[in-house]
């Protein structure tokens, strides 16, 4: 939540600033803020509440100096409502130091009364301008902002990324983190900082993750990182997998749209290289080889989407390497005693690798002994640092707010360690590895064609802008699915939704079930002994019977559903497990339809953003 960047260097920052907080602003979109060190080395800030584009409309209609210097920030509001004062920067040392943050510093109250005790004043509502009045004062007392920086740290409690510039320090921006993501641009002659690569990739794909409890100075010519007690600390650059391109819209009417037609490349890139002569090769894993051959249990956790990603990992490595898995919300299992046993590996499934929920849930398990693997999109994030191993999705940035390409490599992923585990400790067979590695490689192609059923979901999708309220059914791996058809409209189209595994219907649900409420439902295969499909089947006519809409997804060729279902979408044939990942493409559209035929911006919801870097 919120996005950071910093620049110095040697062309106009507003540029550089602008360009990056446009590629942030998923992180979050209350307002925007900007600052820059102009030519006469006079501090210059312009801060908006709203969307980004009120600050660029601001910028055009009243400029402001610029220099090469700069801090730029767009807000997901914590602490103090969405309003032009409480948008970043923030100010400290009289308007000399400007201070952008991501994350909640849980202590601002106390620090708050000790500055207005010395008679600091503030103007916002703000924990983020606490820390800028902090800085301020050190600074005074310091001459240097990195020196400044360390005494700040080390008062404040929370999670925090902080960057800040002063007017008598051109040239230099300086940063700190803990517990929220910085990472550094490395270019020629200039140098950036971003919440993540996407700040600064039309510029260079040369990066330097920033690791925990560390500050950051960069200058146009040298970047430097010590730990917060000022020791150096020895920086591993990497290069950024995917280029600018990869975060442009690309004449896509949304991000979304577009992140759904990469899906069967986001599965195809997920799994190159890694089934090689029918098995498949994690290399990654290798810090956990000692681990993975000892495993008694694997305990998943995630958050929204990526938690659905990761019951349909529990069923794959249950099914496939006979090993008892569970999925816990990660914020559920950390506030508890959960029995870790010594043999439980945790893997964690997060898209950003930034969740905060999921990151402290991980190191909650890590104390308690657990081994820990990250399944994580982005490259160099905090939860993928953080874990013994890190197998990565190859997704490609993703900035639609809702998740879609994400978890269908989530699941990619999930399924390939199944399998790998499965293989490992002797559960798969040859021929059964060799089957299920066949479907998976399948799927891309499946979901291509899945997909070419836009224009009929989004006229499904028209006729349905006036309902209030849709439910989602499934069984088996069909039940994460629901869930994740319910999550997307609730977060798009702000319409009621709830997911319900069918099987639980008759114990409460199917009392919602009135005349014309729409209903979609995951109808399991018919085939492969099918013993779920004629039970499924019952469900839709025990609901229709009740007056309700159903729409079904159910494979091509089904037509035991054709006498009960009102509208029926088609998946090609695949094994049940595999079904997920071609019945989830309908349900993602037809979120997005229904949400732009509502005339909403489907990229950014209301109240969301992308990385939720807050508990
Ligand atoms: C929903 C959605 C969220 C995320 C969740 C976890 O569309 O995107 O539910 O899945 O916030 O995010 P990551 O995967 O970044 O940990």
């Amino acid at each position: 939540m919120c996005g950071i960047v910093g620049y110095v260097g040697n062309r106009p920052s507003l540029e550089v600033l602008i360009g990056g907080l446009r590629r942030l602003e998923y992180r979050g979109y209350d307002s925007a803020g900007v600052a820059v060190i102009d030519p006469t080395g006079t501090l210059v800030t312009h801060k908006r509440a709203g969307k980004l584009h009120v600050l660029i409309d601001d910028l055009a209609s009243s400029p402001i100096a610029d220099g090469v210097t700069g801090i730029g920030h767009t807000r997901w509001a914590t602490h103090g409502g969405p309003t032009d004062r409480n948008a970043h920067p923030h100010l400290g040392d009289d308007g000399k130091l400007a201070l952008i943050h991501n994350g909640i510093i849980e202590n601002f109250s106390v620090l708050k009364e000790e500055l207005l005790a010395e008679g600091y004043e503030f103007r916002s509502e703000t924990d983020t301008e606490v820390a800028a009045v902090l800085l301020g004062r050190e600074y005074r007392a310091a001459g240097d902002l990195t020196v400044a920086f360390r005494t700040v740290v080390d008062r404040l409690h929370g999670a925090f990324t902080l960057l800040a510039v002063h007017q008598d320090q051109p040239g230099v921006v300086v940063g700190a983190r803990r517990n929220s993501p910085l990472v550094i641009g490395l270019g020629d002659g200039e140098n950036f900082l971003g919440s993540d690569v996407a700040a600064f990739v039309e510029h260079t794909r040369r990066a330097v993750a920033i690791g925990q409890d560390q500050i950051v100075t960069i200058r146009p010519d040298s970047i430097e990182v010590t730990d917060f007690f000022g020791n150096p600390v020895e920086t591993e650059p990497f290069d950024v997998s995917w280029d600018a391109a990869a975060a442009e819209k690309g004449g896509w009417s949304s991000f979304m749209a577009k992140e759904i037609s990469e899906e069967p490349d986001a599965i195809a890139n997920t799994l190159r290289g890694r089934i090689v002569d029918g098995a498949v090769e994690l290399t990654e894993l290798e810090p956990l080889a000692g681990v993975l051959a000892d495993v008694d249990r694997v305990l998943l956790l995630a958050c929204g989407t990526a938690s659905y990603a990761g019951m349909l990992g529990k069923y794959a490595i249950e099914k496939w390497a006979g090993i008892p898995a569970d999925v816990e919300l990660s914020h559920e299992f950390r506030y508890r005693d959960p029995v870790i046993g010594p043999r439980t590996l945790v893997v964690s499934i997060s898209q950003s690798g930034e969740t905060m929920d999921t990151l402290m849930a991980v190191k909650y398990a890590q104390e308690r002994g657990a081994a820990t693997l990250s399944i994580c999109n982005t490259q160099g994030a905090t939860i993928a640092r953080e874990s013994d191993a890190a197998l990565y999705t190859h997704a490609g940035p993703e900035v639609a707010v809702a998740s879609t390409k994400a978890f269908v490599a989530q699941v990619a992923a999930l399924y390939l360690f199944g399998l790998h585990l499965g293989a490992l400790r002797g559960h798969l067979s040859a021929a059964e590895l060799a089957t299920n590695l066949a479907e998976l490689q399948a799927v891309p192609d499946k979901l291509a064609i899945v997909l070419r059923s836009g224009p009929e979901i989004r006229e499904l999708a028209r006729n349905m802008t006036d309902t209030r309220s849709v439910l989602f059914l499934g069984r088996h791996v069909g039940y994460p699915i629901a869930l994740e058809g319910a999550l997307k409209l609730k977060e798009l189209a702000y319409i009621h939704a709830e997911g319900f595994a069918a099987g639980e219907l008759k114990h409460g649900p199917i009392a919602l079930i009135e005349p014309g409420q729409r209903v979609f439902v995951v109808v399991p295969s018919p085939r492969q002994g099918g013993v779920l499909h004629p039970k499924v089947v019952s469900n839709i006519q025990e609901i229709r019977a009740r007056g309700a809409h159903v729409i079904a997804i159910a494979e091509k060729g089904d037509v035991a559903v054709l006498p009960f279902a009102d509208d029926v979408l088609r998946i090609p044939l695949a094994a049940p497990l595999f079904e997920p990942l071609l019945a989830v493409a309908p349900l993602q559209i037809f979120a997005m339809e229904l949400a732009a035929a509502k005339g909403l911006d489907v990229d950014q919801p209301r109240n969301l953003a992308k990385s939720v870097t807050v508990e």
